[in-house]
């Protein structure tokens, strides 16, 4: 069956489309399960995951890009509010209007709202399309978070987004509560699609966290000017096929998992203000003190007797954590700096930034997820915990108002509103770590559980219907 009279949509995104997942979904969706033809308009920046990049009926169109002002010029920071998006505007229309062949529908992704809304308004008007807006959440909200929540800027944001909002002939979003308050506060009927993980975010074989660990060995044993309890004695050889990782071995051709491994803790972080990077932190620091405490260690005991003991295969009741912080942003630095000050006896730091491929793999490979997402609106929820229940992993999230929405705690995950809470919950999962930690198992298997449920159904159930509605509402 064929969707509409010209088989095609049109998937807008303002942004970096390889850090824009769920767009990228809906690509995927669009061109498999209701077989049209898909233009992807969106910002170049980072890859698309491989399966958008290679299906012959998507084609990615990437706009020009506003130029970086250089930081000397905050002066002009009202005037650049205005004359950034205008230029946006103008290279989005020209894209939209007459690049791209003209598609049955549009699908837009909002946030960012200006010009986005308008632009999209516009030429569905012009080449007579559906309009349809995938609500992530708001952009005014977002707006808020840098200039202020009381800035004028906001209030018109906010006057726009919703003007623009309600000319839509339909609209998903991402939660029950944005749901709620769309219909209450700006007369606009969302059908919630939530975000589930696609079929690449799986649990992981040994086998391939062996060969995972292997691909990554040299980031993670290589001294980077730190000496920590995971690089300490480390000869990398950075081979591609090493008999030992710091997590696996292999043995007459079988992987096993070591059992003085380090737990692995996966965090991915957009390093932006609005995500409190130093929460983990002092959790790790307060994991660190807390353990040899409780241990009885004294503080004049050198790292090294500890690393030495470890590296001979002696284990202890807490084990040592290994954090994989996975991202790039402009505050990444500086906390790379602070986690070089940090003298710790059993918690090391990496910071990584993987191909679209790799990371399911690491999500499949890790012992539990952190997720430092806070929400501008209250009204979104972090889809990398999607992610890593997709992939098996529980996690620790911070807690806000509809984060229950995806997490169950003592299911398949907790919750914790400070570093040491976060701490506390470390401790509680990893005392007998790797064999008898009971509580870590039982969130692993609500995990699984979470994640079984996948985007396609998901879409299919929801989106599908909705498109199908008023693509053919657009025929008559
Ligand atoms: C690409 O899209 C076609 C539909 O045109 C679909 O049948 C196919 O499964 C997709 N291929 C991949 C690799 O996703
Ligand atoms: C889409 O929305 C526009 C503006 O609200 C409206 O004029 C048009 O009739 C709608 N199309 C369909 C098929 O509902």
């Amino acid at each position: 069956m064929k969707m509409g009279k010209r088989g095609r949509a049109c998937v807008v995104v303002l942004g970096d489309i390889g850090r824009s997942p769920r767009m990228q979904y809906h690509a995927l969706s669009l061109a498999r399960q209701a077989s049209l033809q898909v233009d992807i308009v969106a910002y170049g920046g980072s890859e698309p995951h491989i399966a958008v990049l290679e299906n012959q009926s998507i084609h990615i169109h990437k706009m020009k890009q506003w130029l970086t002002m250089p930081p000397g010029l905050k002066v002009l920071k009202p005037l650049i509010l205005i004359l950034k998006p205008l230029f946006q505007l103008l290279v989005l229309l020209w894209y939209i209007c007459f690049k791209v062949p003209a598609p049955d529908v549009f699908i837009v992704q909002n946030p960012p709202s200006v010009p986005t809304l308008m632009a999209v308004k516009w030429a569905s008007w012009l080449r007579n399309s559906i309009f349809i807006i995938d609500w992530h959440n708001f952009g005014y909200t977002l707006l808020a978070l840098s200039v202020g929540r009381n800035s004028r800027f906001v209030a018109v944001y906010r006057w726009f987004e919703r003007r623009y909002g309600k000319m839509a002939n339909g609209s998903l979003c991402v939660t029950r509560a944005m749901q709620h308050e769309l219909a209450e506060n700006w007369g606009i009927k969302a059908t919630v699609l939530y975000d589930q993980p696609p079929e690449f975010f799986h649990p992981t074989s040994l086998e391939e966290k062996h060969q995972l660990f292997c691909r990554l060995d040299k980031q993670m044993t290589q001294p980077q000017d730190v000496r920590d309890c995971v690089n300490y004695g480390a000869l990398s050889v950075g081979s591609h096929n090493l008999k030992e990782t710091l997590f696996t071995n292999l043995v007459d051709g079988h992987v096993l998992l070591r059992s003085n491994r380090p737990a692995l803790v996966v965090s991915s972080t957009s390093w932006t203000p609005d995500e409190d990077f130093s929460i983990l932190l002092e959790a790790a620091v307060m994991y660190d003190r807390r353990v040899a405490a409780i241990l009885n260690e004294d503080d004049s005991v050198k790292e090294e007797i500890i690393w030495n003991d470890i590296s001979a295969g002696k284990r202890y009741l807490y084990p040592r954590l290994l954090f994989i912080i996975t991202g790039k942003g402009p505050e990444k630095e500086k906390y790379e700096k602070k986690i070089r000050r940090l003298k710790l006896k059993r918690v090391a730091f990496r910071t990584m930034w993987l191909t679209a491929e790799d990371y399911p793999l690491l999500l499949g490979s890790a012992d539990l997820g952190v997720c430092l997402h806070t929400s501008s609106s209250g009204l979104d929820l972090p889809m990398k915990v999607v992610d890593m229940f997709g992939c098996g992993l529980p996690v620790c999230a911070v807690a806000y108002s509809c984060i229950k929405e995806l997490v169950n705690v003592d299911k398949n995950g907790l919750l914790f509103s400070s570093s040491s809470e976060l701490a506390d919950e470390l401790m509680m999962m990893f005392k007998g770590f790797p064999d008898e930690c009971h509580a870590l198992n039982l969130l692993k298997d609500g995990a699984l559980e979470a994640g079984s449920s996948r985007w396609s159904s998901e879409w299919e159930e929801h989106a599908l219907p909705l498109l199908t509605k008023v693509v053919s509402a657009n025929l008559r």
